[in-house]
């Protein structure tokens, strides 16, 4: 397998609109993030993913692009920008940014011009179609509830949008915007940044899933729905990457929802010449019902992550690139998610960084996760802001009638907002977030859990992040050693074995809350404790088996 840098760094995600706030306006900015870069530092991380900061009207957060070109205002000005990326590679930290291209703004100037008429010169940089039998075009729901389709008055046709109706689809079968797209991204990689995150880049390709329909406009109705990683999107990211990305000695991750192991392959092997890892999602998917969307929770069964991170594991060794990752901006926090926030969750927070850290990919930490930040419980509807949320409540409570009080369970669960909410920096007011009103309410737990309090503990979750990380690059084994389950009927426990020449290193993680007893023979011959969540007594007798505490992890080197 060969060597390359992004398979050996670790990567953390900025939310720049929640990280930190420079100049009170109570939105993080551009100079806020610089302010922070010593503490990047301290963590050790070698790559920031920082997600959009291009010109929005921001109606998901900066996903809605309306300008590549420009740095939104409440961000700073691209002179700020420039001085972050400066002082970024002064400090050893690369930086990859967010691509946003599977759909623009409506306010970009391309849709502006595309809808206002049907022979207008960017027409066909989106996807428009006429009425089918009087009605929408396919009856695609969008990702924030309603119809994929917005009809447009103007010209008496229909515009797809996956998301919002505020982001339409870009048609990615129009050469000349493919070209433009492949400009835009090299007017960032000129500038000197060093790869990009691309989101839902597998939904690019819509042409297969859409002629079905066109060919049965007058034939029976047909139930095609969209499914992402349709033929095209290899076509598309093969050109990409011989007009741009192979240029640059780059980093890049494509954001692939409902990606299967052999589809992630095609994406990420070399010979493929695509992508160099993709996020995949099924380990996000294990807490709701199946075949369900992801509101309707239910409880994690262990089972089911040992036996799915552990294919994703096999499948791409020797095979392509993961990247493991238990956060982002879309997700809740993983503290809460899958560990305990309340009595265990130091112990619980090492715990679940240790299982993810030690596997095989590149790891990704968001903002927030090394202090151990979890889940808000906003008692009114009233104080979230993410349109997915406000949707959802909406679509569920005012149309369906549901419980209000079942639907805000499934929102304290699940609500992007729970990673959202502003850095806890300090005690201060708004958690030395900012010195003004803060656009999201900040956890109120930030007089326990923050960013000072952290630094000052020695035993705290960020110094144990650290060590994490120093690990990784420390022992090339982490990187790139094979990897085998172990324990696989044990309930409670997630074990694994990582070999590689002629070293192995075992990672053993009690899940919950009890104390477990393990039989591990390979114990026998472990020369080295390399990390543990609690002070190990090394004198233990381990060999009638090892007694583990709530949530306790050790890894160890032989
Ligand atoms: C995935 C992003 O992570 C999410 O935040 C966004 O809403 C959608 N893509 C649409 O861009």
């Amino acid at each position: 397998m060969g060597t390359e840098w992004w398979k050996e760094s670790v990567v953390y995600q900025i939310y720049p609109r929640s990280f930190k706030d420079s100049n009170g306006d109570g939105i993080g900015d551009i100079p806020g993030i610089l302010s922070k870069l010593k503490y990047l530092k301290l963590l050790g991380v070698d790559v920031v993913w920082l997600s959009p900061v291009y010109k929005s009207p921001n109606d998901d957060n900066g996903y809605d692009i309306s300008n590549y070109q420009m740095i939104m205002d409440d961000f700073g000005t691209m002179r700020d920008w420039e001085t972050l990326l400066e002082a970024m590679h002064q400090n050893g930290i690369r930086l990859v940014m967010d691509l946003v291209v599977n759909h623009t703004s409506d306010e970009h100037s391309w849709f502006v011009e595309s809808r206002k008429s049907k022979d207008n010169l960017y027409r066909d940089y989106y996807i428009w179609r006429p009425a089918v039998n009087g009605k929408e075009p396919t009856d695609w729901r969008s990702f924030f509830g309603g119809s994929a389709w917005e009809y447009d008055k103007h010209t008496g046709e229909y515009y797809l949008h996956l998301f919002s109706k505020k982001q339409p689809d870009l048609n990615w079968e129009n050469n000349k915007l493919r070209n433009q797209i492949y400009g835009m991204m090299k007017f960032w990689l000129d500038k000197g940044i060093d790869g990009f995150r691309m989101d839902v880049i597998n939904m690019i390709s819509k042409k297969a899933y859409l002629e079905p329909y066109e060919n049965f406009i007058n034939g029976p109705v047909v139930n095609y729905s969209f499914k992402p990683n349709a033929p095209r999107v290899h076509d598309f990211l093969k050109e990409m990457n011989q007009k741009v990305l192979s240029k640059y000695d780059i980093m890049t991750v494509g954001e692939c929802p409902d990606v299967t192991p052999d589809q992630a392959k095609r994406f990420t092997k070399p010979d493929c010449h695509e992508l160099n890892m993709v996020f995949q999602f099924e380990h996000m998917d294990l807490d709701h019902r199946k075949g369900k969307d992801k509101w309707d929770i239910k409880q994690l069964d262990l089972m089911d992550l040992k036996e799915n991170l552990s294919k994703w594991q096999t499948a791409l060794h020797n095979n392509g690139w993961n990247s493991l990752y238990w956060g982002n901006h879309d997700q809740p926090r993983i503290v809460s998610r899958f560990g305990n926030d309340t009595s265990y969750r130091v112990e619980s927070a090492k715990m679940l960084g240790t299982l993810l850290h030690m596997m095989q990919g590149t790891p990704y930490i968001y903002q927030g996760e090394e202090i151990g930040m979890t889940n808000i419980h906003y008692s009114s509807i009233n104080d979230y802001k993410d349109i997915e949320t406000l949707n959802m409540y909406e679509k569920q409570v005012n149309d369906e009638g549901m419980d209000p009080h079942k639907v805000m369970d499934s929102i304290y669960a699940k609500s992007r907002d729970n990673a959202r909410t502003p850095m806890q920096w300090d005690d201060t007011k708004n958690a030395g977030f900012t010195s003004g009103n803060p656009w999201i309410k900040v956890n109120p737990n930030y007089k326990k859990i923050n960013v000072k309090q952290a630094l000052s503990d020695n035993h705290s979750i960020f110094y144990y992040y650290q060590k994490l990380v120093q690990l990784r690059k420390q022992y090339k084994i982490i990187v790139y050693g094979d990897y085998r389950l172990i324990l696989r009927n044990e309930p409670h426990i997630f074990a694994y074995l990582r070999t590689w020449k002629n070293q192995r290193l075992l990672v053993v993680c009690n899940f919950y809350g009890n104390n477990e007893k393990v039989m591990l023979p390979q114990l026998s011959e472990a020369k080295k404790l390399l990390i543990s969540n609690y002070v190990v007594d090394q004198s233990e007798n381990i060999k009638d088996g090892l007694c583990l505490k709530p949530y306790e992890c050790r890894v160890y080197l032989f």
